[in-house]
């Protein structure tokens, strides 16, 4: 990953113990706006993306949890971690027995936050730079979605990509703590987290981080029983 963005996480992060999940270590920052003005400068960019990769986000960390009280759902598995940001869930599954993990996001730095996390976790993640969402699903056997439903537009595109995978007989699993976009009738909830999250952008230090599975097209909801692979 490109050296400057790897310097730009490493100058404007601090790494530390994940709240909830004090066992994984993530390089975060303490504020956004500052970090946001700083990658404008950096990138010349007035419309860079917000610095999602520098703070660990509430669909995430409810996913880490339920992973770490349900190992069994990644252990031995290939792990897909879409829109992965700081890499949270992707540590999370390899710290649970994830066979392998493919890390994917759009954003340069968030690349480069996932390397560094990867490596101060000791672990190995392949990390993909780029929108999947147009592309078949991945040759994998769980896809994690942590917090990808903030914004209208991403969202149209995560829920049809997400089925397909779900209509693949892979695994999926979405973390959220309840936002807009969250597409609640294609969801079986299986656990509520009361997580504390890493960024003042939320209206609360601490928020109900739910984790659900995606329901196949394929399954009448009345048939949904709520458990993993079920
Ligand atoms: C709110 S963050 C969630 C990060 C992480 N999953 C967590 O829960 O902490 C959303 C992430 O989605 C990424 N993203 C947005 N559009 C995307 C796309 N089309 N494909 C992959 N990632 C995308 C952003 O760059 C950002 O890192």
């Amino acid at each position: 990953m490109a050296a400057s963005a790897r310097s730009f996480v490493l100058r404007h992060t601090r790494l530390r113990p994940v709240p909830g999940l004090e066992e994984i270590r993530l390089h975060l920052a303490d504020e956004v706006l500052p970090l946001w003005h700083a990658m404008q400068l950096e990138t010349n960019d007035p419309d860079a993306a917000l610095p999602y990769w520098a703070f660990a986000w509430s669909g995430g960390l409810a996913i880490g949890r339920y992973l770490r009280e349900h190992p069994e759902v990644v252990a031995g598995r290939r792990v897909f971690d879409l829109a992965s940001g700081s890499g949270l869930c992707a540590v999370a599954a390899l710290r649970a027995g994830a066979a392998t993990v493919t890390a994917a996001d759009i954003d340069r730095f968030a690349a480069a936050a996932i390397e560094l996390n990867a490596k101060a976790n000791r672990q190995r993640i392949a990390v993909h730079l780029g929108d999947v969402l147009d592309d078949e699903p991945p040759d994998v056997d769980v896809v994690l979605a942590g917090d990808c439903w903030y914004d209208a537009d991403l969202a149209a595109r995560v829920l049809p990509w997400l089925q397909s995978v779900c209509d693949r007989g892979i695994d999926v699993l979405v973390g959220d703590p309840g936002r807009r976009y969250l597409p609640a009738a294609e969801l079986v909830a299986l656990a509520t987290y009361d997580v504390r999250t890493t960024t003042e952008l939320e209206d609360l230090d601490h928020k109900q981080g739910r984790v659900y599975r995606m329901r196949s097209a394929a399954t009448p909801a009345q048939l949904d029983d709520g458990l993993p692979g079920g």
